[in-house]
C-alpha cells in the first residue's frame, strides 16, 4: 500500500493506476463500516484509493475535533489489511494553503437537519470532498448510507458540478445489537452504548407502522419521538421523515412517494445519527 502525502505525488501515482479507480474518503478512527466501503470498492475497482484526513473545517468550535479517535498507524494498518492500494494522507497545510478561499456551496440542503444543527458543516464536507476528488481523480467514490444527508450532498455535487464520478452508496454496518457503527461510539460508556440502541428501535418502530400502512408524516415522526423519549439518557435532536428525492421534510399527511426516516440524538456529550428507508 502506497502512502501518499502530497497532491502532486497523488497525481503522478494516479496516472499509472489500473482503472476503474475507486476512492473511499475517511476522517480516520476506522471501524467495520469503513471496511465495508473498502470491500465494496475492492469488488468493482481495479485500484482502491482511500483518503485519511481529519478535516478540521467540518467540525464546529465546540465539537470533538481535539478528541476525535483517529490514530494514523492503526488506521493505515486496517486499510492495508483490507486491500487498499494507495492511501492519500495530506497535511492540513496541503489541503488548505494560506491563500485558499474557495468553497463549494451545496444550496438549501446544507441548511436543514445536520446543516441546521452544525452550521457550515455540509459546505465544509462538500468542499473537502471536492478537493479529495480532484486530488485522487476517481471514477467511483464510496460513501455510507449511515450519513444519509452527506451521501445526498456528495451525490448532488458530483451530478450538478459535472464531476463525472459515480457515487456508490453502501448500506449501514451495525453491531450485533443493531447500533450503527460510528467512530464516535468510542466516546460512550457501556451504559450509554446500551441507551444508544433506542435510535434504531425508533427507526424500526416507524418502519413497522409504515409496513402496517401508516402514511402520515406527523404520525411516523411522533412514533419515533415517543420511542426516543422512553430512553431517559437520550436527548432528541430531530426525528423526521423526508422525501428521498428532494431531501425535504415530508409535508404530506398522506405520503404517496418514498420516505426516509432520519434521527439525531445526544447521549451524554455524544451526538449520534442514523436513518432508515421506510419504503
Ligand atoms: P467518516 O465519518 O470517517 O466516514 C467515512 C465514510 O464511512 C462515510 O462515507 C460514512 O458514511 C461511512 N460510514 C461511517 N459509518 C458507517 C457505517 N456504520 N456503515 C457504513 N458506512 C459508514 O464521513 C466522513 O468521514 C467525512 O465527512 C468525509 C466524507 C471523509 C469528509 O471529510
Amino acid at each position: 500500500m502506497q502512502v501518499i502525502e502530497t497532491v502532486a505525488e497523488m497525481h503522478a501515482v494516479r496516472a499509472s493506476m489500473t482503472g476503474p479507480v475507486a476512492v473511499v474518503p475517511t476522517l480516520g478512527g476506522l471501524h467495520a463500516g469503513h471496511e465495508a466501503l473498502i470491500h465494496a470498492a475492492r469488488k468493482r475497482a481495479g485500484t482502491v484509493v482511500t483518503t485519511l484526513f481529519l478535516n478540521p473545517t467540518q467540525f464546529g468550535q465546540n465539537e470533538d475535533l481535539a478528541r476525535y479517535p483517529a490514530n494514523r498507524e492503526r488506521d493505515l494498518e486496517i486499510m492495508r489489511k483490507a486491500g487498499v492500494d494507495a492511501v492519500f494522507v495530506p497535511s492540513v497545510e496541503e489541503m488548505y494553503p494560506p491563500d485558499d478561499h474557495f468553497a463549494v456551496d451545496p444550496g438549501p440542503i446544507a441548511d436543514v437537519l445536520e446543516g441546521e444543527h452544525r452550521p457550515g458543516h455540509m459546505r465544509a464536507v462538500a468542499t473537502v470532498v471536492a478537493k479529495l476528488f480532484n486530488a485522487t481523480r476517481p471514477d467511483l467514490a464510496y460513501f455510507g448510507e449511515k450519513d444519509g444527508q452527506q451521501l445526498e450532498v456528495v451525490t448532488r455535487m458530483s451530478r450538478d458540478l459535472r464531476f463525472g464520478i459515480e457515487i456508490v452508496p453502501v448500506p449501514t454496518v451495525r453491531d450485533e445489537r443493531e447500533l450503527a457503527l460510528s467512530s464516535r461510539l468510542a466516546y460512550l460508556t457501556d451504559k450509554e452504548r446500551a441507551a444508544a440502541e433506542v435510535v434504531y428501535r425508533a427507526l424500526c418502530a416507524a418502519r413497522d407502522h409504515w409496513d402496517d400502512g401508516e402514511r402520515s408524516n406527523v404520525e411516523l415522526e411522533n412514533i419515533m419521538k415517543s420511542v426516543i423519549a422512553s430512553e431517559s439518557m437520550a436527548t432528541l435532536g430531530y426525528a423526521v421523515v423526508v422525501d428521498p428525492d428532494t431531501f425535504e421534510r415530508h409535508a404530506e399527511t398522506n405520503i404517496t412517494s418514498g420516505a426516509w426516516a432520519l434521527i439525531a440524538v445526544t447521549i451524554g456529550t455524544t451526538r449520534l445519527i442514523d436513518n432508515l428507508r421506510l419504503n
